[in-house]
């Protein structure tokens, strides 16, 4: 658990999802997604009830960060579910709007780089849009390889869009060939 101060004097608390927390889970999550330019889904998919189970599984992170009792930012880590991938993780971080650039995307990610090293987890990926210069930014500052680009994946509005894949190594792997 993480409890910084931002530059407004306000505590900032980033911490493990509870079941409890589905609500406001899922109000931020959705407020990112009306935004539209950043997240591929437009719409939550899980109702409140399945969002509490997705919350109780041990083998995914979900962290949120606590601002005056409400959760303005969301960070997942999903574990590889096959035996072939169980040592890789994706990433997904969604801050509102008005929370930006105070650090706790970075508070965040570290965050959950530590819980996925502490897991056994090797390899951590994510997908960016190419048009997210502020997240690309993000994950390169934090130590995030680019891995390739899926050229022109997504239509935002009428212009194409690459989709940009990063990866963090946590460990030197052995054994790749
Ligand atoms: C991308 C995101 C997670 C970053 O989190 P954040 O809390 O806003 O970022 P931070 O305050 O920790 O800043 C991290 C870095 O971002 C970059 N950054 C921040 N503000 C920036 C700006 N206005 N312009 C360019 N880069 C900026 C900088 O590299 C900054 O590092 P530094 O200022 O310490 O050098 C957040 O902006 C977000 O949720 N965006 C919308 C949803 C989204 O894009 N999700 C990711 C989809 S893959």
């Amino acid at each position: 658990m993480m409890l910084k101060k931002h530059e407004q004097t306000e505590n900032y608390l980033i911490r493990r999802g509870v079941p409890g927390d589905a609500h406001g889970i899922i109000e931020c999550m959705q407020s990112v997604m009306d935004e539209k330019i950043y997240l591929v889904s437009e719409y939550y998919l899980l109702t409140e009830r399945g969002e509490q189970e997705r919350l109780k599984s041990r083998d995914d992170l979900t962290l949120v960060c606590e601002l005056n009792g409400k959760i303005v930012g969301v960070t997942t880590i999903q574990r590889g579910m096959y035996k072939k991938n169980r040592h890789t993780a994706s990433l997904g971080i969604a801050i509102k709007k008005e929370f930006r650039h105070m650090n706790i995307g970075t508070g965040m990610i570290k965050e959950a780089i530590s819980w996925s090293k502490e897991q056994g987890i090797e390899k951590i990926n994510l997908e960016v849009f190419s048009s997210n210069v502020n997240a690309i930014n993000t994950y390169r500052k934090l130590g995030f390889e680019y891995e390739g680009v899926r050229k022109r994946q997504f239509m935002i509005g009428n212009r194409y869009t690459d989709d940009v894949l990063m990866t963090y190594f946590t460990s030197n792997m052995e054994g790749s060939n």
